[in-house]
């Protein structure tokens, strides 16, 4: 949440800072604003509430003086709404400095509090102004940028990234993080700090990931990484794995369909390079047996469609591996003293590394001894730096805030992490781990059949279907969280009542909501592969039905008897059990993605929301 970016060289910095914050802004979208120190060495702030094209359109009608020094922010409200006033940048000592910021912190009442009985004014509601003026108030007294940012950071509480740059020291941004993400980009003659790689993606691939607690000064010759105390420390440096390119829209109509296009890569992308004579083999993972050595439960925690992949991957893990599993949203697994120790290895799931509810949840993992292993999508992310292992998935830069691609790469990755530890444990027999590994090397080419066969089909149905007020999703087994995710994906982008059930547990309650016309999708599993479960499913599309459901089953090919109960059937091709939900998710995407569109919503970026959540 909030995207920030800064940049120090020889270039002029707004256009580089626009674009950065256009690659940031799915991480905000309430308000942005940047500060430039110019040419004759003013500091020159405009920010405007709404989209960052407000402001764009702003600077073109009323053009701010250029500099080589600058920040910028894209912002997702937390401490004041979505004003002029309360965007970022905000100005300290006598408009000379200029902070954005991106966190939450959490005593700025009692600091806010000193200040202003030391006569300090202020002019927004922000929690990030009164770091401001603390800094600003810090630096009169020192006056160096560092050493006021280290003074100040070791007073905040809460989660923050902060950028500065003062007028008196042109040619240096300074920024300090914690618990909240902070890049660095390495150029020629010229440096950049971001929340994330893609606000400097297109001017380098070259970049440093920064710890917690530590403070990065850059300048045009340099960077210099220290921490809260002013220590040096060392810094990891990293080669970004995709180019700016990736995260462009191209020819498409949203990021959203580009990305739901590119599941078929992200799967075939994850499992590249994993597999060695049929046999799953996870790089990252050579030598680190001993993290799978005695454990005795498996624990993931993720939020949102991250957890709904969670769910899916316990099949699997506990199938493959004979070990319980189970699933937490990591914002309730937090807070309730769960009984974990070093027999527990902790699975966390996150597309951008950065969730906080997740981040947390991991940390207090670690205290309480349990192994820590992360699955994420993004480089030089906080999560998997604070886990003891990783495995990477490799969807590319998902862009939409909605999550689409990322989901089919982490069930992938969880599947990788089932048939290897299944093989550690000596569960898994050769002949069943080569049948799961071919199996899973097939999805992207049945997903490309569902993108190609059925496409069309759905986007045309869900125009139909734009005046609905209400759509239920039905799965059992592994189609049960997907049920989960085309409820969520749907309320996230078309801003509808949906939600997601069980099948069995339809008749102790939900069944009540079906009336007339009620659209339920139904996730039907496999006739042949699970005749038993196939049966029941169809025994609660023919209960629905009798009561007046408009019923669109998501079915296999050649499976028959749905036919006679469903209003539409949505095809995806002959799969085993655990990797349907890998193909009987593409056509919720598409449905929740077309009926945003029919509606005339953003798809990209819904109200309210911003990708990578970085508050508790
Ligand atoms: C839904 C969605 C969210 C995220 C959740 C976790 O489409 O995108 O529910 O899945 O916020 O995000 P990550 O995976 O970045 O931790």
């Amino acid at each position: 949440m909030c995207g920030i970016v800064g940049y120090v060289g020889p270039r002029p910095s707004q256009d580089i800072l626009l674009s950065g914050l256009a690659r940031l802004e799915y991480r905000g979208y309430d308000s942005a604003g940047i500060a430039v120190i110019d040419g004759d060495g003013q500091l020159g702030l405009r920010k405007r509430a709404g989209k960052l094209k407000v402001l764009r359109d702003d600077l073109v009608d009323h053009p701010l003086a250029d500099g080589t020094t600058g920040i910028g922010h894209t912002r997702w409200a937390t401490h004041g709404g979505p004003t002029d006033a309360n965007a970022h940048p905000h100005l300290a000592d006598e408009d000379r400095l200029a902070v954005i910021h991106n966190g939450i912190i959490e005593n700025f009442a009692e600091l806010k509090a000193e200040l202003v009985a030391e006569g300090f004014t202020f002019r927004s509601e922000t929690d990030t102004e009164v770091a401001a003026v603390l800094l600003g108030r810090e630096y009169r007294a020192t006056g160096d940028l560092v050493t006021a940012f280290r003074a100040v950071a070791s007073r905040l509480e809460g989660a923050f990234t902060l950028l500065a740059m003062h007028r008196d020291e042109p040619g240096l941004v300074v920024g300090a993080r914690r618990n909240s993400p902070l890049v660095i980009g390495l150029g020629e003659g010229e440096n950049f700090l971001g929340s994330d790689v893609a606000a400097f993606v297109e001017h380098t691939r070259s970049a440093l990931a920064i710890g917690q607690d530590e403070i990065v000064a850059i300048t045009p010759a340099g960077v210099t990484v220290t921490d809260f105390h002013g220590e040096p420390v060392e810094v990891e440096p990293f080669e970004v794995v995709w180019d700016a390119a990736a995260a462009e829209k191209g020819g498409w109509s949203s990021f959203m369909a580009k990305e739901v296009s590119e599941e078929p890569e992200a799967v075939a992308n994850t499992v590249r390079g994993r597999i060695r004579d049929g046999e799953v083999v996870i790089p990252e993972l050579d030598g680190l047996d001993s993290l799978f050595a005695g454990i005795t439960r498996v624990i993931v925690i993720a939020c949102g469609t991250a957890a709904y992949a969670g769910m899916v991957g316990k099949y699997a893990l506990e199938q493959w591996a004979r070990i319980p599993v189970d699933v937490e949203l990591a914002h309730e697994f937090r807070y309730r003293d769960p009984v974990i120790g070093p027999d527990t290895l902790v699975v966390s799931i996150s597309q951008s590394g950065e969730t906080m509810d997740t981040l947390m949840a991991v940390k207090y993992a670690r205290e309480q001894g349990a192994r820590t292993l992360s699955i994420c999508n993004t480089q030089g992310a906080t999560i998997p730096r604070e886990s003891d292992a990783i495995v990477y998935t490799h969807a590319g830069p998902e862009v939409a805030v909605a999550s689409t691609k990322a989901f089919v790469a982490q069930i992938t990755a969880l599947y990788l992490l089932g048939l290897h530890i299944g093989r550690i444990r000596g569960t898994l027999s050769p002949a069943d781990s080569a049948r799961s590994v071919a199996e899973l090397e097939a999805v992207p080419g049945k997903i490309s059949w569902v993108l190609e066969k059925e496409q069309a089909h759905i986007a045309q149905f869900s125009h139909w279907m734009a005046d609905t007020q209400s759509v239920l999703f039905l799965g059992r087994h592994v189609g049960y969280p997907i049920a989960l995710e085309g409820a969520l994906k749907l309320k996230e982008i078309s801003y509808i009542h949906a939600e997601g059930f069980a099948a069995g547990e339809l008749k102790h309650g939900p069944i009540a909501l079906i009336e007339p016309g009620q659209p339920v999708f139904v996730i039907v599993p496999s006739p042949r592969e699970s005749a038993e479960l196939h049966k029941k499913v169809v025994s609660n599309i023919q209960e629905i039905r009798a009561r007046g459901a408009r019923v669109i089953a998501v079915a296999e090919e050649g499976d028959a008897a749905v036919l006679p109960f469903a209003d539409e059937v949505l095809r995806i091709p002959l799969a085993g059990p655990l990797f349907e939900p890998l193909l009987a998710v593409v056509p919720l995407h598409i449905f929740a993605m077309g009926l945003a569109t029919a509606k005339g919503l953003d798809v990209d970026q819904p109200r309210n929301l911003a990708k990578s959540v970085t508050v508790e």
